[in-house]
């Protein structure tokens, strides 16, 4: 079973306007409305691809309630830990050049006899899967919202290794940090996030993160200029023969989601990478995170090209 963590959802406002200014008034020219969070794009994806999977969501107040409509009405397989105060509101602004502006608000502050009561609810959602034939694994799709710490996330990854799940990380500063000292079996994040925590560059960070925390699986991605890793035992690097500027918040998500869909199908590891990335470019192309067709993946699978390369 494929469990993803979409552990601070949100409601994902994408404006459409002429141009991005700094200060005054920037007048709307059409809104378009999504369900959200890093793990929940992911679930899309295998959605699409009609993979099997369960998203457990923190949800909240009358935002809660919205993002879960309106993910249960593009039957998202939804799971749901209700909180007192109010889940998010991001607002995504995109210009006529496809400039894009994203502004995150910080999600909801959970309370320490919530998140006592979450770990636990985990530890029921993911337990009778423990003895399952298939692999199982554990997506953390995305940061957890305020009032969780370090230990938290340290409690809910050991609670997870227990029960024999392959970890899989999409998140950044400091919650990324504990991931890597717990060896998780994979981590996807992008360029950036990895340069803050990391003293190595580009394809270094492969082998320094390798050696110094024994992650298996390490999977960099850079936007349009593509990914690099190592995956399955092989060193890669993408190439993308033709991109474009364009609508790219949740192509990283959408990356994720095309690998757990590699994984669940037992393709090589080469193909799984390419869909991955097809899925990454394939999400450019409509607005909303993670929002695609299959021939847009098709479309692209002929224009990236999976290399295998030495990295040390
Ligand atoms: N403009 C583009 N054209 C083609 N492929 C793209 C483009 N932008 C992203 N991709 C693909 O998607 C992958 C993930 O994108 P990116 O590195 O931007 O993720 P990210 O920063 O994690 O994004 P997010 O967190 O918003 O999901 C890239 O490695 C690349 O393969
Ligand atoms: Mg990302």
């Amino acid at each position: 079973m494929i469990v993803i963590l979409n552990a601070n959802p949100s409601f994902d406002r994408t404006l459409i306007v002429d141009e991005i200014k700094s200060t005054g008034v920037i007048r709307g020219k059409k809104v378009f409305k999504h369900p959200d969070g890093k793990g929940m794009g992911a679930a899309r994806v295998l959605n699409l691809f009609k993979v099997d999977y369960m998203c457990l969501n923190i949800l909240g107040g009358k935002t809660g309630s919205m993002i879960y409509d309106l993910a249960t009405a593009e039957n998202l397989n939804m799971r749901v830990f209700k909180i007192k105060n109010e889940s998010r509101i991001n607002t995504i602004v995109v210009d006529k050049k496809n400039n894009t502006l994203v502004i995150n608000e910080p999600g909801p502050f959970v309370e320490r006899k919530e998140i006592e009561r979450f770990k636990i609810w985990i530890q029921s959602q993911i337990e009778k899967f423990k003895l399952s034939d298939e692999d199982n694994y554990f997506i953390v799709g995305g940061s957890f919202p305020r009032g969780f710490t370090r230990q938290d996330f340290e409690d809910i990854l050991s609670f997870v290794h227990k029960n024999s799940f392959k970890v899989v990380i999409d998140i950044s500063k400091e919650f990324l940090k504990v991931a890597l000292e717990q060896h998780v079996w994979m981590i996807k994040v992008n360029l950036h996030e990895i340069s803050d925590l990391i003293p190595a560059k580009n394809e270094e960070i492969i082998s320094f993160v390798h050696e110094n925390y024994r992650v298996e699986n390490i999977i960099i991605t850079a936007g349009r200029s593509g990914s690099f890793g190592r995956f399955l035992g092989m060193n890669f690097k993408t190439i993308i023969s033709k991109s474009e500027k364009r609508y790219a918040v949740g192509s990283g998500d959408a990356y994720l989601g095309g690998i757990m869909y590699g994984i669940a199908n037992h393709f090589k590891p080469s193909s799984i990478i390419k869909i991955a990335a097809a899925c990454g470019a394939a999400n450019t192309e409509e607005i909303g995170p993670c929002v695609f067709e299959k021939e847009h993946v098709e479309k692209w699978l002929n224009l990236i090209t999976v290399r295998e390369v030495d990295i040390r």
